[in-house]
């Protein structure tokens, strides 16, 4: 399984901070944000990582990251993202990268406590389709939310105003190659940008959607309330 961190955008929600430099080059305690994500990848035993960034701070990341070899890898693949199409649109770039792997994916602005490990072993062995890990957070509505009916989940909401459930789709995404087939055929959102819950609730429909659970803190640092308290859990678990 290959990994890709999807670090593009333009993270306007953290501006002034982001006029000066890409969102996930910021600080969360100790390390620069793009650390945690690269962390939790090679933790799982994935060392063929791609980061997808963009902007015009996107030689920053070459600077910090080099090849990869401070975190023990022989090489990282970058690409870059022009504008801000949406998450769906940054990954299509990683397509020639994944080849004909299963891909482990991050969003470059969440952070957890814990390990993926359990859940890229698990989908692993899972024939076909993509993998999504829920999270019970106290604001679902500030992400895609998940609508469980007896056990089963029904449907992925993007941001809705009446959130279906407590669980948060995290920002962690396990996919196979039809992925990028969907992200073909996907249209723009209303906010203009081509969604990951779109892709999400595609497998769904075609009943290859599996889902688990997260346990441990998982924060997303892209506000500045979510940046604080970030920095917050990682500055007491290093502790
Ligand atoms: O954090 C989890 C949430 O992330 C999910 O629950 C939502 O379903 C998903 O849409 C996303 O919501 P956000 O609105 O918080 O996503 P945001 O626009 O902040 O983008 C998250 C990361 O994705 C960002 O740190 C970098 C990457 N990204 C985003 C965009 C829009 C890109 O690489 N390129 C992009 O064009």
């Amino acid at each position: 399984m290959k990994g890709v961190i999807l670090a593009g955008g333009t993270g306007s929600r953290l501006s002034p901070l982001t006029k000066i430099t890409n969102k996930h080059l910021l600080p969360v305690f100790n390390k620069p944000m793009v650390y945690y994500p690269l962390e939790t990848l090679i933790e799982a035993g994935i060392t063929e990582i791609m980061i997808v960034t963009g902007g015009v701070y996107a030689g920053e990341f070459l600077r910090l990251l080099g090849n990869g070899s401070e975190f023990g890898l022989k090489h990282i693949h970058y690409t870059y993202q022009k504008g801000e199409g949406g998450i769906a649109a940054a990954l299509k770039l990683a397509e020639d990268f994944a080849g004909k792997d299963k891909l482990a994916v991050m969003l470059g602005d969440n952070i957890i406590e814990g390990s993926i490990s359990r859940f890229a072993a698990a989908y692993e062995k899972q024939e076909k389709g993509a993998k999504i890990i829920l999270k019970e957070v106290p604001h679902p509505e500030r992400f895609g939310c998940a609508r469980i009916r007896n056990g089963k989940l029904v449907k992925i909401i993007e941001k809705p105003k009446t959130p279906p459930s407590n669980y948060a789709v995290t920002g962690i995404y396990f996919y196979d190659r039809q992925v990028f087939e969907i992200i073909r055929h996907l249209k723009p959102s209303g906010r203009g940008e081509m969604e990951i819950t779109d892709v999400n609730n595609w497998y769904l429909n075609k009943g290859e959607l599996t889902f688990d659970f997260l346990k441990g803190w998982w924060t997303d640092a892209g506000t500045f309330e979510s940046l604080l308290t970030a920095n917050n859990l990682v500055a007491k678990k290093k502790r």
